[in-house]
């Protein structure tokens, strides 16, 4: 395949990555922003608001940065345009949280300076204080993250800064760059304490040479480059913001293997529902080289690897680094948008949300090994009082449950289906006003899908509206799904989180219509829970 396309990066990217910034804020409003604009009211309660996903109060945002855990408080920090709605003077934002589930922003942490746009990375502590920017008794967050340069000359190259106080403030390192190959494209540096060789990892992209490189370092200043990865999956996009990390395989902590996660951007053919997404290899990782383990690819798998999301908007995901052992989960969070319409999205004073914490686990599936992703448990406790429909029968009907109360915006839904002579079953969510976002398992194909084609104001961008399949084995000869919906996503967890399915939609907010549907025969819902879910805000 001629590898040619995969320059021309999404209309919407390559004009930003040009330098064409002038994004200071929105000059041409649709009539949808205007109308959002018009209805919006108090903060966070504004059409089409995310209610337990972090969105920055305002302003645009894209991949979340620097996800570590330090002293109590999780900080996530994200590429972010402080001054305007679309992407441009690329700084990072933060938040933290104490519980995964309430965020509270804080100021801007690395903002661009004259030189250099602060583009992806990732944060540690440096426990040993490696770095010597702090002291074994206070050991620095270290920041890892690509400066780009548009002036004189383009390039991108690793660059550290530190806290001191808890990441409240930020101190670029005086001898930045610590690793420049003269390269126009080498971004997203994923750093990590390696324990068996005692040294930090890098893990970074060579975007358009379609390579992931390898580099170790004594104390995150001075970088030894160790080895290239690369795959025929490049051929799909260009790499961006890859991850790096051993998970149990089936819960046993003494049987891992390494997991190898790289992200898209959109080429001709992008990843799997189209534009930007994630895929990753499963395979060993010795200190050095990542090999990927061909052997585990499950049989669904159409290539050398498989996809992180089937949906259409969970871009650019990392994990956290430093969870405590006695917690002992790798959890990530991805950005909920798509290259190929971000800047479009109808939404005013912010753009974008980060999707719901997941942790992620190795699982036996379908002939292989597969990354399962499952909602953290802390979102339980936005959990309002539970709905429940049990042994409700359907034939070739769509029932809705609105006599079971079950409706709403924000809402947590988990439902088992035994799907009887059916083709397909499924549930139509965000329902009203002829709009509905259609979830349909289909039984003979063993496929499914999320078709957001009525879902709402679709219209703003052609690449938006769409239906988006995944292969799903029935397990057991039924079908459970695990949802969460808000103000203007969905996401659909099957198989206990070996399949995903991650989309915005852009309802009216009086779309709360929950339904359930057999197509072509006789179907159970043997058991649907839902609890309306309370806000972060
Ligand atoms: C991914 C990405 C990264 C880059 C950042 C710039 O969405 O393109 O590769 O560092 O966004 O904002």
């Amino acid at each position: 395949m001629n590898k040619l396309f995969t320059l021309s990066l999404t209309s919407a990217q390559a004009l930003a990555f040009a330098g064409c910034t002038g994004t200071s804020g929105d000059t041409q409003k649709s009539s949808a922003q205007a109308s959002a604009s018009s209805q919006a009211n108090a903060p966070y309660a504004e059409r089409y608001r995310p209610q337990f996903h972090f969105t920055p109060r305002e302003n645009w945002m894209n991949d979340p940065n620097g996800l570590v855990y330090h002293n109590g408080e999780y900080h996530l920090f994200y590429q972010y345009n402080p001054h305007g709605n679309k992407w441009g003077h690329m700084s990072w934002g933060h938040a933290i949280s104490k519980d995964l589930v309430h965020w509270e922003e804080l100021d801007v942490a690395l903002p661009e300076d004259q030189n250099y746009m602060i583009f992806s990375g990732s944060a540690v502590v440096d426990h040993y204080n490696t770095s010597g920017f702090g002291t074994k008794d206070n050991p620095p967050m270290v920041a890892i993250y690509t400066g780009h340069k548009q002036q004189p000359a383009k390039g991108q190259n690793q660059q550290l800064a530190y806290s001191l106080d808890d990441g409240r403030s930020w101190t670029k390192y005086q001898d930045n760059p610590v690793l420049d190959e003269n390269m126009e494209n080498f971004r997203d540096p994923k750093v990590f304490w390696h324990e068996p060789t005692e040294r930090w990892i890098m893990v970074v992209a060579l975007s358009t040479d379609y390579k992931i490189a390898f580099y170790s370092s004594p104390n995150l200043k001075d970088w030894t480059f160790l080895s290239h990865f690369e795959s025929p999956a490049s051929e799909l996009g260009i790499w961006e913001c890859p991850d790096l990390y051993a998970l149990p395989v089936d819960g046993d902590e003494n049987k891992t293997k390494w997991v190898l996660e790289i992200d898209l951007g959109a080429g001709e053919e992008g990843s799997v529902a189209g534009g930007s997404g994630g895929l990753y290899f499963v395979g060993e990782f010795d200190g050095k080289r990542f090999t990927a383990d061909e052997s585990t690819l499950p049989e669904h798998a159409e290539g050398p690897h498989q996809w992180v999301d089937y949906g259409k908007d969970f871009y650019a995901a990392v994990s956290w680094s430093d969870i405590p052992e006695e917690d002992g989960r790798r959890i990530w969070v991805g950005w909920m948008n798509n290259w190929q319409y971000a800047q479009e999205l109808p939404t005013t004073p912010w753009r974008s949300s980060q999707s719901i914490p997941r942790s992620l686990e190795l699982a036996s599936y379908n002939g292989g090994l597969t990354m399962t992703q499952e909602p953290v448990k802390e979102l339980q406790m936005l959990r309002k009082d539970q709905r429940e429909v049990s042994n409700l029968t359907l034939t070739n009907e769509t029932r809705s449950l609105e006599d079971w109360g079950v409706h709403g915006k924000a809402l947590e839904m988990t439902v088992r289906f035994e799907p009887g002579t059916a083709d397909t079953v499924g549930l139509n969510v965000r329902t009203g006003n002829s709009e509905k976002t259609v979830i349909r398992y289909n039984v003979n194909d063993q496929t499914l899908a999320l078709d957001r084609t009525q879902s709402g104001e679709v219209d703003f961008h052609p690449e938006f509206p769409g239906v988006h399949v995944a292969p799903m084995p029935l397990e057991g000869g039924k079908v459970e799904l695990h949802l969460f919906i808000d103000w203007s996503s969905v996401e659909v967890f099957g198989n206990d989180g070996a399949v995903v399915i991650s989309d915005k939609i852009f309802p009216e907010p009086s779309s709360q219509g929950v339904e359930v549907f057999a197509e072509g025969g006789t179907a159970t819902v043997e058991q649907l829970n839902a609890w309306p879910l309370k806000s972060i805000w």
